[in-house]
């Protein structure tokens, strides 16, 4: 089955640096790290991912760039990336599957800790020019929580993912410390859009669109009055390329809208979307998930200048399209079509970029 790629993410508040840069993404085939190896290949970068494909895809990778199939945690990729010598390291490669972190913490610390552990001490010896960490806005407690919620705020970890990602973002502060490793740390909110994994189990935007387009029930976890922060991943590429470039930025950053939207929203906006008539299950709340998150951006809008730019409605739309591509590949061919001509329509959007090979 084809991958469209079609991404819509504009560049114009990036500064364009025009030095080739060997860049190492791990994480690179996932849903993220996939969309941010595109638009540094398309800016002249020679760009390594590395991955153990372990939920990424071969398919989503921009076929200019490298993949070396190794697992963090393991030494070889430790003497891979002292070997290749890269400049830059964007770290993305994690265990990010939160019910997963509660049933088998030490699997989540293994690769969120043990594995962050092994790519840092690695970027040490190569002596890298930058490494970018990409951390998680799901850090911090609902309960006390002001919201949008900043970065001096209460951090208080709820399940083991956290507290992995937490303890990975402490390790980079002591390396930038120790070993004056030039780090940047970034928390995300709910990043959703096209390669999100619909059969993984995180994601609710790619869950519900892929069950609601293939009119499967559906469940709504605890009353679907919970809010959550989506980002579109588009935006979240931007600020990467940002903080790769800007070698004073140190974070963390919260990256998110600032904007909270309700479960039941998301189903609602969805379902209008692919004309699905089936109301949900209810299910009881999910351990550990936030009453309400949302982050306040205001740190990284004020010393890079970034800000979102989609509009929740057409994020949606646009996910909506890839999900639906995905599923028939007769319709995608019509649909690559529909999806450009809108996407010109787009005012914020720069580029788009066409099919990859399939795994
Ligand atoms: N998606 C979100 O909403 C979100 C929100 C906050 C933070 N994040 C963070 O963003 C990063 C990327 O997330 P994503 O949504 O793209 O997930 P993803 O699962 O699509 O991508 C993760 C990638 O890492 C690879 N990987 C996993 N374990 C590995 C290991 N041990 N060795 C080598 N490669 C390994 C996978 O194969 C995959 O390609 C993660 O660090 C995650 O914690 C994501």
């Amino acid at each position: 089955m084809q991958d469209i790629r079609l991404l819509t993410i504009s560049y114009e508040a990036v500064r364009i640096t025009y030095m080739k840069n060997r860049i190492l993404i791990t994480g690179g085939a996932g849903f993220i790290g996939s969309h941010l190896v595109d638009a540094l290949v398309l800016r002249g970068h020679e760009v390594m991912v590395l991955d153990n494909l372990s939920t990424g895809f071969r398919k989503f990778l921009n076929p200019q760039a490298q993949l070396v199939k190794l697992d963090i945690r393991d030494k070889k990729a430790a003497d891979f990336i002292v070997k290749w010598q890269p400049d830059m390291i964007y770290h993305l490669a994690a265990q990010i599957i939160a019910p997963l972190s509660i049933e088998n913490p030490l699997h989540d610390a293994e690769i969120n800790i043990m594995g962050t552990l092994n790519i840092l001490e690695a970027a040490r010896q190569a002596k890298v020019k930058r490494f970018v960490l990409v951390s998680s806005g799901g850090l911090l407690s609902s309960e006390e929580t002001v919201l949008p919620t900043d970065e001096e705020h209460i951090i208080k970890p709820a399940i083991p993912y956290c507290l992995s990602k937490l303890a990975a973002e402490d390790y980079v502060m002591f390396y930038r410390e120790a070993h004056a490793l030039p780090a940047a740390i970034v928390r995300l909110a709910n990043v959703y859009g096209p390669r999100q994994n619909p059969q993984g189990a995180s994601g609710v935007v790619a869950i519900f669109a892929e069950r609601m387009l293939k009119r499967q029930p559906l469940r709504l976890d605890g009353d679907g009055t919970q809010t959550a922060d989506h980002i579109y991943v588009g935006d979240v590429v931007r600020a990467l390329l940002l903080l790769g470039e800007r070698p004073e930025a140190t974070g963390p950053y919260h990256l998110g809208t600032g904007m909270e939207t309700s479960v039941k929203d998301i189903f609602a906006k969805l379902a209008e979307l692919t004309g699905y008539d089936l109301a949900p299950t209810p299910a009881p709340a999910r351990l550990g998930e936030a009453k309400r998150r949302a982050l306040d951006s205001g740190k990284i809008k004020c010393e890079l200048g970034w800000e979102p730019r989609m509009p929740l409605d057409q994020g949606l739309a646009l996910t909506v399209d890839w999900i639906r591509a995905q599923q028939d590949p007769v319709w995608s061919e019509q649909l690559k079509q529909t999806c450009k001509n809108k996407i010109e329509k787009l005012k914020n959007i720069q580029f788009e970029t066409a099919i990859a090979p399939s795994k």
